[in-house]
C-alpha cells in the first residue's frame, strides 16, 4: 500500500498526474530558438564544407583530417585557443602530475551498473577494448575514464535539463587502469540519444565519451565511441568534423557475440590507438557534447 498517496483526494492525485505530463514536454527554453538552421540546412552544410575541403585539398592545400573550424558545428569555433601556446618545463611539470596505477583505482568503479542500492534502467552491456600505439604495441597501466548518458539519454549535469528521467540508480561515470595487455573492461548501460540546441531538432547519436589520460596532465585526450548503425550519423556536426570515413569508422564500437555475457550484458569491443596514422580521432580541449 502506498501510505503517501493514501489520504489524498481524487483531485490531488489528478493534479499530479497533470504535472508529470507537463513536465514530459520540452520546456519553451530547452528548445533551440525558431531562428536556428533546420537540420536540413545543417545537413546541407556538413555536405558543402566537406567539398570544400576536398577541393583545397585536390588544389594542393594541406587539409586537414579534422575539420576544427566547422561551422555546422556551432560552437566549434568558440574552442579555438584565443592566446599563444604558453611553453612549460616538462620536467617542472612532470613533477606536480599524477601518475595512477592500480592500487589507486578500485576494481568496482570499472562497473557503472554496481554504484548505487539498485539496478539501472537500460540495456547492460560490456565494453572492452585495447589502449594501444601506433605500433600496436600494449600500453599497460594507463588510466581510462569514461562518461556517459544514462539509457533514457539525460546526464546528471545541471546544464543537462532536458526532459528525459534521470536515473536514480545510474550516475554515469567510471575509470579502469588497463591490464599488462593494454585491456580495459567496462560494465555499464546502453546510452540513449540525447537532443542538443546546435539547430532546430539536433540529436547526438549515442556515444561514451573516454579520456586516456597519459602519465602527465599534458599527454590527456578525450574522444568518444559510437554505436554501429546509428541512424544519426550523417545528421550530427560533431562526427562529422571528421573527413574520412576510416577515422569515423574507428570511433565505432563493434558488437562481439564472444565478449557478450550470457543472461547478463551484450559485448562491444573498443581498441583506442593513441598515435600514428591509425590514431582514434581526438577532440580538441573543451568539448563537452
Ligand atoms: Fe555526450
Amino acid at each position: 500500500m502506498n501510505t503517501v498517496d493514501s489520504d489524498r483526494t481524487d483531485d490531488e492525485a489528478f493534479s499530479s498526474s497533470v504535472v508529470l505530463e507537463q513536465t514530459a514536454a520540452a520546456p519553451e527554453s530547452l528548445l533551440a530558438s525558431p531562428d536556428q538552421l533546420s537540420q536540413a540546412e545543417i545537413t546541407q552544410e556538413i555536405i558543402d564544407y566537406h567539398a570544400a575541403a576536398d577541393a583545397r585539398e585536390a588544389a594542393g592545400e594541406r587539409v586537414g583530417l579534422t575539420l576544427h573550424d566547422f561551422p555546422p558545428y556551432r560552437s566549434s569555433v568558440l574552442r579555438h585557443p584565443t592566446k599563444n601556446p604558453k611553453l612549460v618545463d616538462p620536467e617542472t611539470i612532470e613533477l606536480w602530475s599524477p601518475a595512477f596505477g592500480q592500487r589507486d583505482v578500485a576494481l568496482i568503479e570499472s562497473d557503472l551498473t554496481l554504484q548505487h542500492t539498485g539496478e539501472p534502467q537500460g540495456e547492460r552491456m560490456t565494453v572492452q577494448g585495447r589502449l594501444l600505439d601506433s605500433w600496436g604495441r600494449p600500453l599497460a597501466n594507463q588510466l581510462v575514464e569514461l562518461w556517459q548518458a544514462n539509457a533514457a539519454g539525460r546526464y546528471i549535469h545541471q546544464r543537462d535539463q532536458h526532459p528525459a528521467p534521470l536515473d536514480p540508480n545510474f550516475t554515469g561515470a567510471g575509470r579502469v587502469v588497463t591490464n599488462d595487455n593494454g585491456e580495459y573492461t567496462f560494465t555499464t548501460i546502453k546510452p540513449g540519444a540525447y537532443p542538443w540546441k546546435n539547430h532546430v531538432n539536433a540529436w547526438r547519436p549515442a556515444h561514451i565519451h573516454f579520456s586516456v589520460f597519459g602519465t602527465s596532465f599534458t599527454q590527456r585526450i578525450v574522444t568518444q565511441m559510437y554505436f554501429p548503425g546509428d541512424p544519426l550519423f550523417p545528421l550530427d556536426p560533431i562526427y562529422n568534423t571528421i573527413r574520412r570515413q576510416a577515422d569515423r569508422d574507428r570511433l565505432i564500437g563493434q558488437y562481439d557475440h564472444d565478449l557478450t555475457v550470457p543472461e547478463f550484458s551484450m559485448g562491444y569491443r573498443w581498441d583506442i590507438v593513441v598515435d600514428g596514422p591509425d590514431a582514434t580521432w581526438f577532440e580538441p580541449e573543451g568539448g563537452d557534447h
